[in-house]
């Protein structure tokens, strides 16, 4: 029995990812994720500047429903300062996905282009953040924008890139779409769903930026449709790997059953010791297997939709 998985011509000895942001973008935090027995990393989302995020409160534990609402923003080093921790992460042979964004198609690719030249397992290009060009709307909502930023990208470097998806959308197959045609190599789902909360005694938002993300184990049932319809339409044509409110090892065998070849975990890792959490999960893939005679991953890919 074997728990690797193929993303198009990337291999990784299992299908669990760091998601990006929880961890950060430092060399040794993202190097004990891996070494907890993880698959691969995804770094924090990556930008041209250095930028501290958004204003404190920034998260939120909504511990009833085991989620979290968080408005970080993309509070990172900036792309020339990060690059010597990558080069770190690299030089240990930690299997490391950059995620990068950017404001407009300039941005983007001068991020891309600092980077390129590393052996990098994977770009993910996270477009959450508000265009400069289209009235600050966001570019992961525009079918448009997504479709000329990957084609463009694609043509600036050979490293796969991997597309984030937002849940924030009506169809979340038509941005996919785009994101296929301008030439992605997996498609990733899903990012943060909108969210709120209240103090109802201040009366007033809690978060300093008021609107936040929702992660955890709320937005799992979202992530599981996402992959469900994304696979129910792209079928093995492209890779897709599931995100959103994964706690435990039965967690990563229904987003596989979706359609799923790999799964990213977030939230839980950040509030865990991803040593002891990464084991649990690993035995209850392996017994889940071992019970229904599964002999690899692709074997429980898509095995919802049969
Ligand atoms: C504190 C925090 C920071 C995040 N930062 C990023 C980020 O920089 N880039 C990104 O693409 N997603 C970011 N995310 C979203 C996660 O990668 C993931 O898509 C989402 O949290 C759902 O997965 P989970 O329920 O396992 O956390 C962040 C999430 C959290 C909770």
């Amino acid at each position: 029995m074997s728990l690797a998985t193929k993303i198009g011509s990337l291999t990784l000895r299992n299908p669990m990812i760091l998601a990006s942001g929880v961890l950060g973008t430092s060399y040794s935090t993202l190097k004990r994720a891996y070494e907890a027995g993880l698959g691969a990393v995804v770094t924090k989302s990556i930008g041209i500047n250095p930028s501290s995020g958004n204003t404190n409160p920034s998260i939120f534990a909504l511990n009833e429903i085991r989620s979290v609402i968080s408005s970080i923003g993309l509070a990172n080093p900036g792309f020339q300062v990060f690059r010597e921790d990558l080069e770190k992460l690299l030089e240990s042979s930690v299997p490391t996905i950059v995620s990068i964004f950017g404001e407009s198609m300039e941005e983007f690719k001068e991020v891309l282009n600092g980077l390129t030249d590393l052996p990098i397992q994977a770009f993910e290009l996270n477009f959450s953040c508000s265009s400069s060009k289209k009235d600050r709307a966001q570019i992961s909502t525009d079918p448009d924008l997504v479709f000329e930023i990957v084609k463009e990208l694609r043509t600036n470097t050979t490293v796969p890139l991997w597309v984030k998806l937002t849940p924030n959308v009506s169809n979340i197959v038509e941005i996919a779409s785009s994101a296929v045609r301008g030439g992605c190599d997996a498609l990733v789902a899903v990012d943060t769903l909108k969210a709120m909360v209240i103090d109802i005694q201040t009366k007033q938002p809690i978060l300093g930026n008021k609107r936040g993300g929702l992660s955890g184990a709320a937005l799992k049932p979202v992530g599981i449709r996402s992959v469900y319809d994304l696979y129910e339409h792209f079928d093995e044509e492209i890779p897709i790997i599931g995100v959103g409110g994964i706690y435990r090892g039965e967690d990563i065998i229904e987003y596989l059953l979706a359609g799923a070849t790999a799964v990213e975990i977030g939230t839980s890792l950040g509030v865990a010791y991803p040593e002891n959490m990464v084991r649990f999960f690993q035995m209850k893939v392996k017994k889940y297997m071992e019970e229904h005679k599964f002999s690899s991953i692709s074997e429980i890919t898509g095995g919802a939709h049969k």
